[in-house]
């Protein structure tokens, strides 16, 4: 694979830029951190000529695959047309229309720009309405880059302290320590270590913050029963109940992460997948608690909120989400679930114990486990380096995911799409 052009421009970017990137999440991409030239549908092009079938999708938000006409057109439309106001526009209305129509939380919506952004918000939001400070949280789940978020992420395991009671950390230098204590960091899909929590802190608790998959630290299940549980002691203890569905909202299904478990949250945050790869989030949830930020009493501000183009992506991306009861969804769904029974078998053929986890638009392959992976604990026992040759085979045959593991498929992906990776995961499998 040739990257010459790639090493060439990232030692310019470097001459401009810190480490040459503009998100420290980009930093692990090997032989070098790429450039990339452009994208349609599946595929994407890196600047040395390469050509991938996309599975990191811009890590999630590519969830109708690159430039989807629709929105593209919907947004060139309202270019013309001004890009801000500072005031309200139509297009906002008919975007949150649309939005409080599919999320079942969602009696009402504020837009912003990034998931972090949403879930500082709903953090906020869950402290003013409960008059409470402490947030329980979970080993392993990401929840932005904000410092009130950025805690226990990827702990080292020799400093992460006991499993029934993990020491908070901060994950970047910077943060402020004091800040540990209003959190409560727990190992996730143990409800009887929430019971435990509630039990001791109960009326401390502003709310319990979890993505009801957890996706980025190998797209792990909830127990069956564990998500009800925390909506239940949350309801008993008068605490909030916040889904980050910044990658599993509109993905997993129409109505997210709480339409396909059935757990209602009080609030939930969503992004990556809302806008057709345009910057919007949101936070939504239950009448009584948004409307506090209609006193203006809780603040929810940005100067880019609901911009007018992203408005109209956001609009035209979830019209077609919707469209014939979900049909690109299903789509994604059947080519996704094809990916996920492939791989497993191409791996057992191979003689290799591989695992794939997760809903199959967005789902996870590992090696090696050695033993069942619920949390983020268990989820560290996966071979990292089996999963790294695997990774650079299947680049080196055109086929390019997030390294870590995790694969997100979108409704742009075809039958013969799926055939071409399966063909490269045999091939990567044995080498
Ligand atoms: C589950 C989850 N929550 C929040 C975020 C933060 O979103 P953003 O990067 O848009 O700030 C991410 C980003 O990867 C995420 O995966």
């Amino acid at each position: 694979m040739k990257s010459e052009q790639s090493q060439r421009l990232m030692e310019r970017a470097r001459r401009t830029c810190p480490g040459g990137i503009h998100s420290n999440v980009r930093a692990n991409w090997q032989p070098t951190p790429m450039f990339y030239d452009r994208g349609q549908g599946s595929r994407v092009w890196d600047a040395d000529g390469n050509e991938f079938i996309d599975y990191v999708l811009a890590r999630g938000p590519l969830l109708l695959g690159h430039s989807p006409g629709p929105v593209i057109e919907a947004v060139k439309r309202q270019l013309d047309r001004g890009l801000m106001y500072a005031g309200q526009s139509v297009l906002e209305i008919e975007a949150a229309e649309r939005f409080v129509k599919l999320v079942p939380c969602a009696d009402l919506v504020r837009f912003s720009n990034s998931g972090s952004e949403a879930i500082h918000a709903a953090m906020r939001l869950a402290r003013a309405v409960t008059g409470r400070t402490k947030i329980v949280r979970f080993e392993g789940h990401y929840h932005g880059w904000f410092d009130n978020a950025f805690w226990n992420y990827a702990p080292p395991l020799n400093q992460a302290g006991p499993r029934e009671s993990p020491q908070p950390r901060p994950v970047s230098r910077g943060q402020v320590a004091s800040d540990a204590e209003n959190l409560i960091v727990l190992p996730w899909n143990d409800l009887a270590l929430a019971e435990r929590a509630f039990a001791a802190h109960g009326n401390a608790i502003a709310a319990v913050l979890t993505e009801p998959i957890m996706c980025n630290c190998g797209a792990i299940m909830p127990r069956p029963g564990y998500l009800e549980g925390l909506r239940e002691l949350c309801t008993r203890h008068g605490s909030l109940l916040i889904f980050d569905e910044v990658i599993t909202g509109f993905r997993v299904s129409l109505g997210g992460a709480q339409q396909y478990f059935g757990v209602t949250p009080d609030l939930a945050t969503f992004a990556k997948g809302m806008a057709g790869g345009f910057p919007v989030s949101a936070v939504a949830g239950r009448r009584e608690y948004m409307e506090e930020f209609g006193t203006l009493t809780v603040t929810h501000a940005g100067t880019y909120n609901s911009n007018p183009p992203c408005m109209a992506a956001t609009r035209a991306a979830l019209d077609m989400l919707s469209a014939d009861d979900g049909a690109l969804l299903k789509h994604a769904h059947a080519m996704g679930e094809q990916l996920m029974t492939g791989i497993k078998a191409l791996g057992r053929a191979a003689g290799r114990d591989v695992h794939v986890r997760g809903v199959p638009t967005a789902f996870f392959v590992s090696f090696n486990d050695r033993e069942e992976i619920v949390d983020y604990r268990t989820s560290t026992t996966r071979d990292r380096d089996a999963y790294g040759r695997f990774w650079t085979a299947l680049q080196e045959r055109g086929i390019r995911t997030i390294p870590e593991g995790l694969w997100f498929v979108s409704t742009a992906h075809t039958q013969a799409d799926v055939d071409e990776t399966l063909a490269a995961v045999k091939e990567a499998m044995g080498a």
